[in-house]
């Protein structure tokens, strides 16, 4: 499908860098941005909420100051993720924040945007919600979403459970209008497999855990890089529903990632009973299947150039792995 309108020459490559529960900041969306794709974060991630204002108003002026200092190069927009839920007493005052600055993109979660649609439609700000069914997609829909993020099986995060395939042609069956398709891909080919498949924006968000600028710990970039798809575990453990986890800090958590409890549907903010306190997001750590495919830890423009490398040698019929592993195996 044809990129919309409003996004036209504004990406060099049909790629977001998904919003990241602590581990994306204004360090990395600035770098994807200025790299051609559009970085994203969650509103939450700004703490205390004042940080918000400062955090979007800092990402503005450095892409500003960034397209000046390069005409003619292509700085991508950005987006903020809401959680759209009871739960989230921020969400007024971050939606506010949001049509101060008139944040470009939204990224919607958990309840359809119903909420916030009228808000960010008001100054011309467009919505994509997360959905893993067809039954949430033509509901976002129904309630004002402008594209639609198809979250699937080995996806970090909430991941869905659907292949990817029967996902995007589903929802290509009442749908026209913009497909980002999530789940389990960090090579330059799985865009351009996105596309072929009828999504027309690919998601990436384990990728750049492992980045110079993501706010993740070493140790949490290295597990990425050392984690197989075989080491996720998908479990309602540590949040009451269903995500991707890296099962050796699972293990390192003291809990046997291959014979978890049941979950306790009551507690959304799991702590493990071990000598050591820890806590879902922080301590547990989230990342989706494509761990696999990841061997390094870049800078985020390194990442995006290689992406696109790889995007146009698939592009030609050169099917390429990650170029990593082609190094390695050479
Ligand atoms: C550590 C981590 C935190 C995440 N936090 C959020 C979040 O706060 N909001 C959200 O909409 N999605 C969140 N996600 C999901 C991602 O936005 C995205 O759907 C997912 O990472 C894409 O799959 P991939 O990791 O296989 O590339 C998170 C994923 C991970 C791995």
């Amino acid at each position: 499908m044809p990129l919309p309108s409003y996004l036209e020459g504004r990406l060099s490559l049909p790629l977001i860098g998904a919003p990241l529960f602590i581990v994306s900041n204004p360090d990395l969306v600035i770098e994807q941005c200025k790299a051609g794709i559009m970085g994203a974060f969650p509103a939450l991630n700004a703490r205390p909420p004042e940080m918000l204002d400062q955090w979007i108003g800092r990402i503005k002026s450095e892409l500003d100051a960034h397209a000046k200092a390069h005409p003619g190069a292509i700085v991508a927009p950005f987006a903020v993720n809401q959680i759209v839920h009871r739960s989230n007493e921020r969400l007024e005052h971050d939606v506010d924040v949001c049509v101060k600055h008139e944040v470009p993109f939204i990224i919607s979660s958990l309840q359809a945007p119903t909420a916030i649609e009228r808000q960010i439609h008001s100054y011309g700000g467009r919505i994509y919600h997360d959905v893993t069914t067809i039954r949430h997609a033509k509901k976002a829909l129904d309630e004002g979403a402008d594209g639609l993020i198809l979250v699937c099986a080995g996806a970090g995060g909430h991941a869905g459970t659907m292949s990817p395939f029967a996902l995007v042609a589903e929802v290509r069956q009442f749908f026209d209008g913009p497909i980002i398709l999530s789940g389990a891909m960090a090579t330059g080919g799985q865009i351009l497999a996105a596309q072929a498949m009828g999504a027309d924006l690919a998601y990436f968000g384990t990728r750049f855990i492992a980045s110079k600028e993501a706010n993740a710990s070493d140790r949490y970039k290295q597990m990425v890089v050392e984690s197989q798809a075989a080491d996720i575990v998908y479990t309602s453990l540590f949040s009451g529903v269903k995500g991707n986890y890296l099962a050796h800090s699972i293990a390192e958590a003291g809990l046997d990632p291959a014979n978890l409890p049941e979950a306790d549907k009551s507690k959304m903010d799991f702590r493990s009973r071990g000598s050591v306190e820890r806590r879902t997001w922080r301590d547990i750590w989230s990342a989706g299947q494509s761990s696999g495919m990841i061997a390094d830890v870049p800078s985020t423009t390194e990442i995006v150039e290689r992406l696109r490398r790889e995007y146009e040698s698939a592009k030609q019929g050169l099917w390429a792995q990650s170029e990593p592993f082609l190094a390695s195996a050479a």
